[in-house]
């Protein structure tokens, strides 16, 4: 098991509430924050103190959670419990809109809430209990993921990947980091380029402290310097994470991973995406129908507090893009590595796993 897995928990649920790492602090500060109610998960979420698609995940379960510790505390009816309650969870799966684990692990919860015959302390506790076991399958089913990808990793291999698809962006190990791990642990050769991942950094700030305290030999570069690299011959396979898988393998995920995608075409190389099964989306046919979430100004004019453009210049920040099915090579999940047609591929994993098939 590497160093930064055994160290490193992103997320974890401590007695009665939420304890995670403040990743917007990330690589200035490593520090812990306790998240103490649903309102507080929500701002967490929403501010990306904590962020990347399955750690969202858990988080809105969490923050679930803490909903309902606050309305048992409220003298309301079972009735009355339930009905706020399927609300408050309502309010949190709509933090952020693009990354479908969020919404999958809300309604899991959700699921708790409508079928337990408990009372409101004993669906307190199931949704605690859920929470966790959330937790736990994240990091198995992500070591499942790299373990799968990395019989796909050429001995030596230059890995790109853009944004961070980690230990940070997950429970712990990591989707397309976890590829990246698993293959380090058979090959000690191999190495990753980071992409910066403007405009939050994900890249800069996370994933290169990630994989070198691993000891992962990593080299970071500017989003736009893919293609030149490429070109020279110097990337061997793109993997990237995903926010939101749709049935026909369009995926969504960090800006910038489009461009990346369509330089690996030009080029060569292939690309994976390396997700979990409840990444993906089966009510929605295509990519098309992925709302697309759209981030501040701010994030685009400023860095570390200073502003790097003329102050009123227009600005316009998509926080993810599509990249569609026809450009990307496999998709590894922790079920095996999914190949094209994906509207079939898909469609039979989700019909071989069937307690996966509960859609949205
Ligand atoms: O805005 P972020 O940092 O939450 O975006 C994260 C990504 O795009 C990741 O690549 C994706 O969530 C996969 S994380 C395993």
């Amino acid at each position: 098991m590497s160093e930064f897995h055994s160290k490193i928990k992103t997320i974890e649920w401590v007695d009665n509430y939420s304890k995670m790492v403040d990743q917007t602090l990330v690589p200035y500060e490593f520090k812990y924050v306790n998240i103490k109610t649903g309102d507080e998960m929500f701002d967490a979420i929403k501010t990306m103190i904590v962020r990347g698609a399955p750690a969202i995940g858990v988080a809105g379960a969490h923050g679930v959670v803490l909903y309902a510790q606050e309305l048992a505390e409220e003298n309301l009816s079972r009735d009355e419990f339930v009905r706020a309650l399927l609300e408050k969870a309502d309010y949190m799966a709509g933090a952020r809109p693009t990354a479908v684990n969020l919404m999958w692990a809300v309604k899991k919860q959700k699921e708790i809430i409508k079928n337990s015959k408990s009372d409101i302390s004993g669906i307190v506790e199931e949704l605690k209990e859920n929470g966790i076991k959330l937790e736990k399958e994240d990091v198995e089913i992500n070591k499942k993921i790299g373990d799968y990808g990395a019989e796909v990793v050429p001995r030596g291999a230059s890995i790109l990947t853009h944004c961070n698809a980690g230990a940070l962006a997950t429970v712990g190990y990591g989707t397309a980091l976890g590829v990246v791990r698993s293959a380090f642990a058979k090959d000690p050769t191999i190495q990753v380029f980071a992409d910066e991942t403007r405009p939050r950094q994900q890249g800069a700030r996370i994933t290169t402290l990630e994989l070198t305290m691993d000891g992962i030999p990593t080299t970071l570069i500017t989003d736009g310097m893919c293609s030149y690299f490429m070109k020279k011959g110097m990337i061997d396979m793109v993997v990237v994470g995903a926010d939101r898988i749709a049935a026909n393998g369009d995926t969504a995920n960090k800006i910038g991973t489009y461009t990346v995608a369509i330089s690996a075409k030009y080029h060569n190389v292939p690309f994976y995406v390396a997700a979990p099964l409840s990444t993906i989306d089966t009510s929605i046919k295509t990519g098309d129908e992925i709302v697309i979430e759209e981030r501040s100004r701010e994030e685009v004019t400023h860095i570390n507090g200073k502003i790097i453009c003329a102050p009123e210049v227009n600005v316009i920040n998509p926080g993810f893009d599509v990249t569609p099915h026809e450009l990307i090579t496999g998709i590894i999940t922790e079920k095996g590595i999914l190949r094209p047609d994906y509207r079939k591929s898909i469609a039979d994993v989700f019909e071989k796993e069937c307690a996966l098939c509960t859609g949205l």
